[in-house]
């Protein structure tokens, strides 16, 4: 583990002082701005020059670090593009442009300079702290230092800042990097024990609890589907409930469901050995729901909320589930497991069908690494949504656009609920072969969770990333956990 947890925030800095790095916005079309001449004062009028002068332009993405020679030893531009295209999103970019350069120059903090425009500045200064604490990730758990590297572990906004949108950019994007962690521990280490252990330390919180089934009880509740998937596992496998009560007593809860296949080597469907090591990321569903819950436990907002992790490897061996075999869901549905490495849909069938039985939800929302197809689809820049309720829709892309995770709508037309349709069972694991694989996946959950609204997020694509990105370093992203817990704050008011 290795980001900064907190912001802080100095409202009136002065420049006179020893600073190491200070990073500071610069608009392609505004040149100096007013809350530069501090900056610029103290530095005998360079930044002006350097502006005035076209060495730096202020285009979206570029930077220019300036050695000074004072006391004010580095400042970092970082480009803001045009006035009219600014959004939140180029301000978290820029904010993780300006830590990823302090991380580069191997210095232990990064100032970055806050500045007002016509966004609301609640929403600017959370997507600045938010740019500033993600950027800070770096997963090195396992790797011994250099000799002379340098932690960073001082993030400071300097200015303008508003103080709640401080601490809730504190507290989401702590739980992003928190996520970001279980999703880059590597198999071995991050087992259903351990996202167990995970739930139940952050349901210690107020209003919350947390409740653990093994594999004798899972079996025994009914979820024979989770169960033929955990045939195979060597790490015992678990199912986790989390409630969080801060809404009135009885009040119908939101229901959140993450895939937590701690890996995934297809089972006798086995996968190709090329990247098969990326499969210790198809829990990134369940790292997903524990990152919200984190920060519900932190904020306390008052709704009700329910999670459901099913959590299990899924192996190949003498006693793994065989292509062919037939298992019954929770719901008492029959399913035929054409294919072993289908196993996701398999396990989430059973989550999605408890907590819809025993929680009777308002809606329902499931995360899961579920297809590879929606990489083939969309790739990485958009996590694809599939749902039966037309509001909850609107809300995920409502929620979507505030906090920049892309979604992407994906339909379930009931013509596509055919191809899934067996000749021995209910229904079967798989869709027609190459076709709309990720609506296959979205029509077959689909029949787990009866009338209740629900959406679907396949996060096959977003969950981790193969390049580094300015508030996103390569491998797990924790995404979703800022755009679901927005739309679960926005429920509140
Ligand atoms: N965990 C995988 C999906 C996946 C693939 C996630 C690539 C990230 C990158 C899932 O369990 C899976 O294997 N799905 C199969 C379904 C198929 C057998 C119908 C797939 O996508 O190939
Ligand atoms: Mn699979
Ligand atoms: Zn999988």
């Amino acid at each position: 583990m290795s980001y900064v947890k907190q912001v802080e925030h100095t409202p009136k800095p002065d420049f006179t002082r020893p600073l190491d790095f200070l990073a500071l916005g610069v608009f392609k079309d505004k040149g100096l701005q007013p809350g530069h001449q501090a900056v610029d004062g103290a530095l005998d009028g360079l930044l002006g020059k350097v502006i005035e002068r076209g060495d730096f332009k202020g285009k979206k993405g570029d930077s220019l670090v300036l050695f000074t020679g004072g006391p004010l030893a580095r400042v970092a531009l970082v480009g803001l593009g045009e006035t009219s295209k600014f959004t939140t999103e180029v301000a978290r970019l820029a904010a993780g442009n300006a830590v990823g350069l302090a991380i580069k120059h191997n210095q232990p903090g990064c100032a970055l300079l806050g500045f007002e425009t016509e966004l609301p500045a609640e929403e600017l200064t959370q997507a600045m702290v938010e740019g500033l604490i993600l950027g800070s990730y770096r997963f090195q758990d396992y790797k011994k230092p250099e000799k002379d590297d340098k932690v960073l572990d001082q993030l400071a906004l300097y200015g303008p800042a508003e103080s709640d949108s401080l601490v809730r950019g504190n507290i989401t994007a702590t739980a992003v990097c928190f996520a970001r962690d279980l999703q880059n521990h590597p198999a071995n280490i991050m087992t259903p024990t351990r996202i167990a252990e995970a739930a139940e330390e952050i349901a210690r919180s107020p209003r919350m609890s947390c409740r653990v089934f093994d594999r004798e009880q899972f079996t025994k509740l009914g979820m024979g589907a989770l169960a033929g998937v955990a045939l195979g596992a060597n790490q015992p496998p678990k199912f986790i409930i989390m409630e969080y009560k801060g809404g009135p007593q009885g009040a119908a809860p939101v229901a959140l469901v993450g895939k937590g296949l701690t890996f995934d080597s297809g089972g006798i469907s086995i996968k190709p050995a090329d990247r098969m090591d990326e499969m210790k990321f198809d829990m990134s569903g369940a790292a997903t729901v524990l990152g919200i819950m984190r920060v519900l436990a932190e904020l306390q907002p008052a709704i009700n909320v329910v999670a459901a992790i099913p959590s299990t490897e899924n192996m190949s061996g003498g006693s793994a589930q065989r292509p062919g075999d037939i298992v019954t869901a929770y719901n008492g549905k029959t399913i035929e497991v054409l294919n072993t490495d289908a196993e996701g849909r398999l396990i989430l069938a059973d989550a999605l069908s408890y907590v819809v039985d025993r929680h009777k939800p308002v809606a329902i929302i499931d995360f899961a690494t579920l297809t590879g197809a929606v990489l083939i689809a969309i790739g990485h820049r958009a996590t694809g949504i599939m749902g039966n309720n037309e509001d909850l829709l609107a809300d995920v892309q409502r929620a979507s656009a505030t906090t920049g995770e892309r979604v992407w709508e994906l339909p379930l037309w009931e013509e596509y609920s055919e191809d899934i349709k067996s000749k021995v069972a209910d229904i079967k694991n798989i869709g027609m072969a190459r076709l709309a694989g990720t609506i296959a996946g979205g029509v077959f959950l689909k029949e787990f969770v009866g009338e209740t609204p629900w959406v679907h997020l396949d996060i096959a694509g977003t969950a981790w990333q193969d390049k580094d990105q300015p508030y996103t370093p390569g491998g797990g992203s924790g995404v979703a956990v800022r755009m679901v817990t927005q739309l679960i704050l926005d429920r509140c008011s």
